[in-house]
């Protein structure tokens, strides 16, 4: 079935004990902002979570069954990794952002943080529209490869700089649902 995995890093029990940290953080948080803007945190529609596509979306899928609150997604899909390579070649928003994001409180979401263009290049766009609060969180954070200083709030499990598919994750747009988190054998990509 998926005869190019080499081995797994980081296992889909590990993965949903980390998510459900993970949520519990994000309610922690966004209850506090509604809280302090003197608004019930169960009903008012001002949170909204922001998947980038098409990696975060096995990850959002699990988290936001997790946030007990009222909430609106909103997608957007940025490129970085033309098709079968394996570093980032710079970040560019393949589709629109969401409009009216001004005084919402927004968790932009990604599978993973590597050179950090991606978050960067979101983060700056989202900031022009004037939200109440901006946090980002990712399940992955590969630390020594950034190129790009960017702070997130949240992140399930820092790993070393190897090339990873599983859980949303693809190379060349496969093993996205691949349930763990998992490395190639080293002759399944392209040496970078
Ligand atoms: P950045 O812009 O370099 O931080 O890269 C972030 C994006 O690159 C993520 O949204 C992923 O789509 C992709 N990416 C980075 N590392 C990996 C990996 O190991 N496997 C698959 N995709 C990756
Ligand atoms: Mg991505």
């Amino acid at each position: 079935m998926f005869p190019e995995i080499d081995r797994i890093l980081v296992t889909r029990e590990q993965i949903a004990q980390r998510v459900t940290a993970m949520a519990s953080e994000i309610v922690r948080d966004l209850k506090a902002d509604l809280e302090k803007d003197g608004e019930s945190p169960l009903d008012e529609d001002r949170v909204i979570i922001i998947p980038i596509m098409t990696g975060a979306m096995i990850f959002v899928a699990d988290l936001v069954r997790e946030l007990p609150m009222k909430l609106s997604l909103g997608l957007v899909a940025v490129s970085s990794y033309p098709g079968e390579s394996v570093t980032s070649k710079g970040a560019h928003l393949a589709s629109e952002l969401p409009a009216d994001l001004e005084g919402k409180h927004i968790i932009v979401l990604d599978d993973i943080l590597d050179s950090g263009q991606t978050l960067a290049t979101v983060k700056a766009l989202i900031q022009e529209q004037n939200p109440a609060s901006l946090r980002m969180g990712v399940m992955l954070d590969k630390k020594t490869n950034r190129t790009i200083d960017v702070k997130v709030d949240y992140v399930g499990f820092e790993i070393p700089d190897e090339f990873v598919v599983g859980y949303g994750l693809d190379f060349n747009g496969y093993y996205r649902n691949y349930p763990e988190i998992a490395v190639l054998k080293p002759d399944a990509i392209p040496s970078r």
